[in-house]
């Protein structure tokens, strides 16, 4: 069977924080390859969902390596904790970072992955003296704050501006989509250059979300 060309993220801001280790026990099942870990400070965002304990929990049922998406201020305050608490790869916001150079050498140093975050309003060529030291660049497809939003338009091009500006740097960072991906727009986005779709709504509002993960995955073979 051909391989997919994208990796799946689940979101787990969607799953059943009742039940935690359920949804866990389903993810190492399927063929999500990482677990989407959405962290909110009230600050940053409009929103306030998990912290390190429930992280520590997660570790301890997942398989899966933890992507954790830090959408908080001063994050360098914090990575260090993450990593202990089972981050394989901490990704922070370029509009949350004064000195995001600092910050990745930071996660890095760690022996983290390191991610950089843009919201659906900054513009790619930001990265541009960054890139080189960068492993995944998340575009945001909504504000973040919230799962089950309406996915921008706009992140079409901006995966495609990304792909390019990698191409000129020579660079190879995953580009991880996050916000209202679903099955329409997967593989428009993989076709784009796409390369890490994060989906929480998609997959744990359906009824039988193993199936769903299984089905996106078939979409972008
Ligand atoms: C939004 C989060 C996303 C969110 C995605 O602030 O960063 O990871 O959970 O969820 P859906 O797929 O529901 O838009
Ligand atoms: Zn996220």
């Amino acid at each position: 069977m051909e391989t997919k060309k994208a990796l799946i993220a689940p979101s787990i801001l969607s799953a059943d924080f009742a039940n935690l280790q359920k949804d866990i026990e389903m993810l190492n099942n399927s063929e999500a390859d990482w677990i989407h870990v959405d962290v909110m400070d009230g600050v940053f965002v409009p929103n306030i969902s998990l912290g390190l304990p429930v992280i520590e929990a997660i570790r301890k049922h997942s398989l899966k390596p933890l992507d954790v998406h830090l959408m908080i201020v001063q994050p360098e305050r914090y990575v260090e904790r993450f990593k202990e608490a089972g981050a394989f790869q901490i990704t922070v916001h370029y509009e949350a970072c004064a000195h995001l150079h600092r910050n990745i050498e930071q996660i890095k140093s760690m022996g983290c992955k390191a991610g950089v975050a843009l919201n659906p309003h900054t513009p790619i060529a930001v990265l541009a003296d960054i890139l080189y030291m960068v492993d995944t660049v998340c575009l945001m497809s909504v504000n973040p704050g919230f799962g089950g939003q309406k996915f921008i338009e706009n992140t079409f091009s901006k995966v495609k501006e990304l792909v390019l500006l990698s191409q000129e740097k020579n660079c190879d960072p995953y580009i991880e989509i996050d916000g209202g991906v679903n099955a329409v727009n997967a593989k428009p986005l993989v076709d784009c250059g796409a390369n890490v779709l994060v989906a929480g709504n998609f997959i744990f509002s359906s009824p039988t979300p193993m199936d769903t993960i299984q089905n996106l995955s078939t979409r972008i073979r």
